[in-house]
């Protein structure tokens, strides 16, 4: 059995790769996202920090207060869900006022950049908190402890494109699950389904294999695609 849990990235796209749903004048775009999204059987959900303000508390949460010095090592929550809201937040910037996200508990993942106080903020909310690396996050060793403390084997990576881009430079995607809607975007300098950031040594196209194709109404497909690293 592999260390890590496997890893299926679902997006949905335009047909020229761009993700910013919002632009679309495509009434219900969200739903063919989700309806798909929650046929792919999965423990835990991840998404990168500027996806997750989304979702996370949108009250400021005021000047941080001095706390007490809190080590830097992993916290477990307590938690009733047996899935999971996982947030690429390497400088703790998610405020939460609450432990889960539809039902799912929160993992936040983070590096030592942090201060005691949003430690202190995470415990007073009961959100669970694993560290990633000293300043920049080893997403191998992420989804290691994701599988070893919370026993998480299946993850559904959905985005946005930078969180993306890192996990397929690193070579931590199993699969491809895309909702391609009949939108042509052209915007520029907007998010796309990976977005590797400029620099890396490694190869960063990776080949796919066609698993499926379905075709939903309106006009969208559902891709399903292995990924040949
Ligand atoms: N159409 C879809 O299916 C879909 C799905 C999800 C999201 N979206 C859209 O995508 C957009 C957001 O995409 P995005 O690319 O701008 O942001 P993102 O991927 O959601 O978040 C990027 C941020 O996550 C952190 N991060 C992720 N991986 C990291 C790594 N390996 N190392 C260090 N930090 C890492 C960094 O946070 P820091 O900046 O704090 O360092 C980075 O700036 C939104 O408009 C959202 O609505 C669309």
């Amino acid at each position: 059995m592999s260390a890590r849990p496997y890893v299926i990235c679902h997006m949905m796209s335009s047909v020229d790769g761009r993700i910013q749903s919002k632009r679309w004048a495509f009434e219900g775009a969200a739903r063919f996202f989700e309806v798909q999204a929650a046929k792919i059987k999965v423990d835990a959900w991840m998404v990168g920090r500027t996806t997750m303000q989304e979702f996370s508390s949108h009250k400021p949460r005021g000047k941080a207060k001095p706390a007490p010095r809190i080590p830097k090592t992993d916290f477990i929550a307590s938690f009733r869900s047996k899935t999971f809201a996982v947030a690429i937040d390497p400088s703790g910037k998610c405020s939460w006022d609450s432990n889960e996200v539809d039902g799912d508990h929160v993992i936040e993942v983070l590096t030592e950049k942090v201060s005691s106080s949003y430690l202190h903020h995470l415990q007073e909310n009961g959100v669970s908190y694993i560290f990633g690396g000293k300043s920049e996050l080893n997403l191998k060793l992420v989804l290691e402890k994701l599988r070893k403390l919370f026993g998480i084997e299946r993850v559904r990576l959905d985005g946005g494109g930078g969180n993306n881009g890192s996990f397929l430079k690193a070579g931590l995607i199993d699969e491809l699950s895309l909702v391609l809607m009949p939108v042509a975007d052209g915007s520029l300098q907007t998010p796309t389904v990976f977005d590797v950031e400029p620099g890396t040594t490694r190869r960063t196209a990776a080949k796919l294999a066609l698993k499926s194709v379905k075709r939903l109404e309106g006009g969208a497909l559902w891709l399903r695609y292995r990924i040949e690293q």
